[in-house]
């Protein structure tokens, strides 16, 4: 009998078309109430989705015939891998294809934020320059400055290597000690080293209970008052208060954050609205071709494990023995 493909991505047709070749597929909301979700997949074998649909016990025992669950983005921690373990689910991800888009999006922000370009842009579009007020103050290059990348994996690799067409300072920090084979020049520190010598730290960990505010009060204390904090990574890795507290009282120059501890934040969040910080709605890799790559390389997966392949990206391979 054809497997049961339940999904909640919207795809070009050429990768629906790959999910219909191989199995009975059924487009499913995914937004629900995780009982209406439950029951949406009950019989599945498997599941592409976004982060947030709500896979938990409750799924699980309804779907005793799931091998996998392909999601469309590289962080995993809105999953419970333990749990789909246990239950034999290969739970995969989306790695490589989106190092470039946000490795250019941590060098934009960096020269955007060195370069004071949107107090620049502000100063011109309100008409202060035909009005012909001072401007802001001169800005700071990036050159010869030091960029600390905490999270020395496949995107902090990327970012090393745009940092040094900069003619940037490299150092990093990560929980394995030693630069995997390959890497771009960089010298180890410590993280409380790494705070105190950057001018730019820029976070590149995934969220795991380790990295559950890494940066907090007593990090941001060790930051220069002229560094800037970039997070593009998870929003619960940095202590948000804390932060906030660190951007108002001149503990740090400035940041810019991709992401947040709520997405959406509330409308009233602070920090989004502070005049040193710049925030996105979490597009790191928001362009066409990326988000393309990422939905083919979910289908793969997927389509892989159904066959009895290794998948390219895989959280538990113990689980495909
Ligand atoms: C990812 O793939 O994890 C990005 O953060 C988009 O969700």
């Amino acid at each position: 009998m054809a497997p049961k493909i339940c999904n909640t991505v919207i795809l070009e047709l050429e990768l629906e078309d790959q999910l219909k070749a191989r199995g009975d597929l059924h487009n499913f909301n995914g937004r629900e109430s995780a009982a209406e979700v439950a029951q949406a997949v009950q019989g599945a074998n498997g599941l592409l989705v976004f982060p947030g649909v709500p896979i938990g016990e409750e799924l699980l025992a309804g779907t005793p015939d799931l091998k996998v669950v392909a999601t469309t983005s590289v962080g995993v921690n809105a999953f419970d891998i333990d749990l789909l373990t246990k239950h034999g689910v290969a739970m995969c991800n989306t790695p490589i294809v989106l190092n470039d888009a946000v490795a250019d999006l941590t060098m934009a922000q960096l020269i955007i934020l060195s370069r004071n370009l949107v107090g620049f842009e502000q100063y011109s579009r309100s008409g202060a320059w035909g009005r012909r007020e001072p401007q802001p103050a001169l800005a700071h290059d990036p050159q010869q400055k030091t960029i600390g990348i905490v999270g020395f994996g496949r995107i902090g690799m990327e970012v090393a290597r745009r940092a040094h067409s900069l003619k940037m300072n490299v150092i990093w920090n990560d929980v394995f000690g030693e630069a995997p084979a390959g890497s771009p020049q960089g010298d180890y520190r410590s993280l409380d080293d790494l705070l105190k010598e950057s001018d730019f730290v820029t976070l590149h960990t995934d969220l795991n209970p380790s990295s559950f505010h890494l940066i907090g009060e007593r990090e941001l204390s060790l930051m220069p008052s002229s560094a800037y904090l970039i997070n593009n990574a998870r929003g619960p890795v940095v202590d948000q208060k804390a932060l906030t507290a660190a951007l108002e009282d001149g503990t740090i120059a400035g940041a810019a954050l991709d992401v947040l501890e709520d997405e959406p934040p509330d409308p009233e969040e602070p920090i989004v609205s502070l005049p040193n910080v710049i925030t996105f709605p979490h597009i790191g890799t928001a362009t066409e071709e990326t988000r393309r790559a990422m939905r083919g390389l979910a289908v793969e997966n997927l389509i892989n494990v159904l066959d009895g392949r290794m998948p390219r990206g895989i959280v538990n391979p113990e689980v495909l023995g």
